[in-house]
């Protein structure tokens, strides 16, 4: 019976809203970009549009058999983006049109949120936006819940859905591995799936970024052409499908990776997706880059308004090895160099069990008296003492089996009860699903701070991914929610964190870039995008890693020759002029570096200083690709157009006359004039700029007719500074 009355009153809902909703324009609007949803004359919402704004014309879309967000049973579907079991076993899921509501969030960001119902059982999904206008930013989430009697099993349950209809498609996509992160690759679809993916529930953008570019009808081209970027906010495993089907229609699947990852739904609970962020333009991915960044700036990161510090981190000068002293002479050299912060990384605690390498130790966050006899408190001061700040290392969600951590709870780890240990660089994962252990990790930040007062940068690390996934703490029916209750135990963790310390500057870093995702940015002031800081291969990995996420916020150091993952050798100067093309830091023992060395690195210091406000906060623009061209350039410009920087780097030697391919600038004002300075110049080296240097040029000759100066060694680097007269 009263299945019955729900029937009923589902019925009664669904009738009512069909007699005024057939026909209704449902508009997701930025200023630049519209998606466009219809309801059919059978209830079911349409995708429409999407595309460049057709401002009040988006009513006059025709309809089309587009399904919003395609269900699983009772029609024939590609790729879901929703796939439920009922509570009485029932397969299938057919979602109608119920309303929608939207509605101003914050200046400038317009929230829609549309209610699709299941037509014969009380099963929602909520399909949620939000549009940035001036940012031209869409952000694309779901929330499903039910009032069935019994829990409902969720499969599949997609973010977001898209669908286009080109005649080609290209897909770049970002790929790596440790130490070799975001490398791009574009391919065209051809009919089929393509599915970028990460099974690692942790550190999961080791071998895949959740990132890509979508080139429609033509590669992705910089500065023409009509491309969509999107990144899920999303630390955990994850899932994005291109399915071109049988009529060459191309489905784009963003979201949580559901492989074993079967959600019960309890009545009554809301199951919120993480949110898929898209930017679209038809000017190329130059406009898509700088959307994500202005975006990024001001709602993506942790204070992105905020100017990044520089800083010496002693990981490549001292890796575990280090004492007191040796610590206080780095403090020293960073603070004579004019660093701001000195950053000391992994193997300062341990007790019973000392870090002095990655087999023993993580977990007992006390200090290694052997090593730090006066503590942390005494770094802090030293610091002080030498006019910069003090950071501190932390990897608060892992433990070694060799700690104290482990012995007293081995219960706390992610691992197969009846299963060997899977040890990955010695170390395993800490359950996060479980509250108590939540409440661990966030006491080892809150300890490190509370007791040692004026810390003021924390790098966070994350080494290794999931194996072996079973929770001691999730019942066995609910295994398979680990992937899920991980982030969101982390999640939880780094909002009480930010909570407690809003002004502490943190670097989301994990082995590298191993987890890079705007759920978790949301908490971090910058990241650590790859362990390799051979400035060559940086050029490609930053190349990459700028489409999504700004330069201000990606920690780009300078470290020692040869280097010590690539073994490659290159000057000093090409090793700064890479570093200041982000926010800079150091890497290295300044005392292994002779009086020269020292002496310039405190000038690029300086130099970096001066142009600090444009690359941190001015717009991006691409200027020769390092995929394309041996030399490879880009540049930023401040918001007012006043000033810009441009950078350039040569790969190779180029033995015939050298390479005289042309900057053409952009970004710039054309009437505006620009003063032209090389900063960094190379000490003792002609540079073939100096027949420009000083001179001024207007916008219009910079962007049209270029800048135009040779280069022919190989690892050759300028920075050129333009201010305007
Ligand atoms: C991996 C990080 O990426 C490195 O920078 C360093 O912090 C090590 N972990 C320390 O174990």
């Amino acid at each position: 019976m009263a299945r019955k009355s729900t029937i009923l009153s589902c019925l009664i809902a669904l009738t009512a809203s069909q007699a005024f909703a057939i026909g209704e324009t449902i508009t997701i609007s930025t200023e630049d970009v519209q998606l466009v949803y219809k309801v059919d004359d059978q209830n079911k919402l349409r995708q429409c549009y999407f595309g460049a704004s057709l401002h009040d014309d988006a009513a006059n879309v025709q309809m089309t058999k587009n399904d919003a967000f395609p269900s699983f049973g009772t029609s024939y579907v590609n790729e879901p983006a929703l796939r439920a079991v009922h509570a009485d076993g029932n397969t299938s899921t057919e979602l109608a049109y119920v309303s929608h509501t939207t509605a101003e969030e914050a200046d400038g960001v317009q929230h829609t949120e549309i209610t699709l119902r299941d037509t014969y059982f009380p099963f929602d999904v909520v399909l949620c936006f939000n549009a940035y206008q001036k940012e031209n930013v869409i952000e694309a989430w779901t929330v499903i819940s039910h009032n069935e009697k019994k829990p409902v099993m969720l499969y599949n349950y997609a973010s977001s859905h898209l669908f286009f209809s080109e005649p080609t498609y290209y897909l770049t996509q970002f790929y790596g591995e440790w130490a070799d992160e975001m490398k791009m690759e574009e391919m065209q679809l051809t009919r089929g799936k393509k599915v970028l993916e990460s099974k690692l529930g942790v550190r999961s953008n080791q071998h895949a970024h959740a990132c890509f570019l979508l080139g429609l009808d033509a590669p992705a081209q910089e500065d023409a052409g009509r491309v969509l970027g999107g990144t899920l906010a999303w630390p955990g495993s994850w899932n994005l499908t291109f399915d071109v089907d049988n009529l060459e229609n191309l489905h784009v699947i963003c979201g949580i990776n559901s492989f074993a990852g079967q959600y019960s739904l309890a009545k009554g609970e809301k199951f919120e997706t993480p949110r898929m962020l898209y930017s679209y333009s038809e000017e190329g991915t130059g406009t898509i880059t700088r959307n994500f960044h202005r975006w990024a700036k001001k709602y993506g990161i942790w204070r992105g308004d905020r100017t990044r510090t520089t800083l010496l981190n002693n990981w490549e000068a001292t890796y575990f090895n280090f004492n007191e002293e040796v610590l206080s002479g780095i403090i020293k050299d960073a603070s004579d160099m004019g660093f701001e912060l000195f950053l000391l990384d992994d193997g300062w605690f341990g007790t019973k069990h000392p870090r002095n390498s990655d087999n023993a130790g993580l977990g007992d966050w006390q200090v290694n008296k052997a090593k730090l006899p006066h503590g942390l408190g005494f770094l802090v001061e030293e610091a002080a003492k030498n006019g910069i700040k003090f950071g501190i290392w932390l990897e608060p969600e892992m433990v070694n089996p060799a700690s104290e951590l482990y012995e007293k709870h081995p219960d706390w780890v992610i691992t197969q009860p009846n299963r060997p240990l899977d040890l990955s660089r010695n170390q395993l994962i800490l359950d996060l699903s479980n509250p108590k252990v939540q409440d661990f990790v966030y006491s080892v930040v809150d300890n490190t701070m509370t007791e040692n007062p004026g810390i003021a940068y924390i790098k966070w690390d994350c080494n290794r991914f999931v194996t072996n996934s079973g929770s001691f703490y999730l019942p066995a029916e609910k295994q398979s929610h680990l992937w899920i209750e991980y982030v969101r135990g982390l999640l939880s963790v780094f909002e009480r964190v930010r909570a407690k310390y809003p002004d502490v500057c943190i670097m989301l870093c994990s082995g590298g870039g191993g987890r890079i995702d705007y759920a978790s940015l949301r908490y971090f002031d910058e990241f650590w995008i790859s362990d390799n800081t051979d400035a060559y291969n940086r050029i490609f990995i930053q190349w990459g890693a700028t489409y999504f996420f700004p330069s201000m916020a990606l920690a780009s150091h300078v470290s020692v020759v040869p280097n010590h993952i690539t073994g490659r050798t290159v000057p000093l100067k090409f090793r700064f002029d890479v570093a200041m093309s982000a926010k800079l830091g150091m890497d290295l023992q300044p005392k292994d570096m002779s009086p020269e060395e020292k002496e310039f690195s405190k000038n690029a210091i300086q130099e970096y200083y001066g142009i600090r406000e444009i690359v941190q906060h001015g717009d991006l623009y691409r200027l020769l690709s390092p995929y394309e061209s041996v030399r490879t350039a880009m540049m930023y410009v401040s918001e007012d157009k006043k000033d810009a920087v441009v950078f350039t780097y040569l790969l190779d030697k180029v033995i015939n006359g050298g390479n005289n391919q042309v900057l053409y600038l952009k970004g710039l004002d054309p009437e505006k004039r620009y003063r032209l300075n090389e900063l960094n110049k190379a000490p003792n080296t002609y540079s073939w700029f100096t027949p420009l240097e000083g001179k001024s040029y207007t916008g219009a000759y910079l962007m049209e007719y270029g800048l135009r100066f040779p280069m022919y060694n190989q690892y050759e680097s300028k920075i050129i500074r333009l201010t305007e007269e």
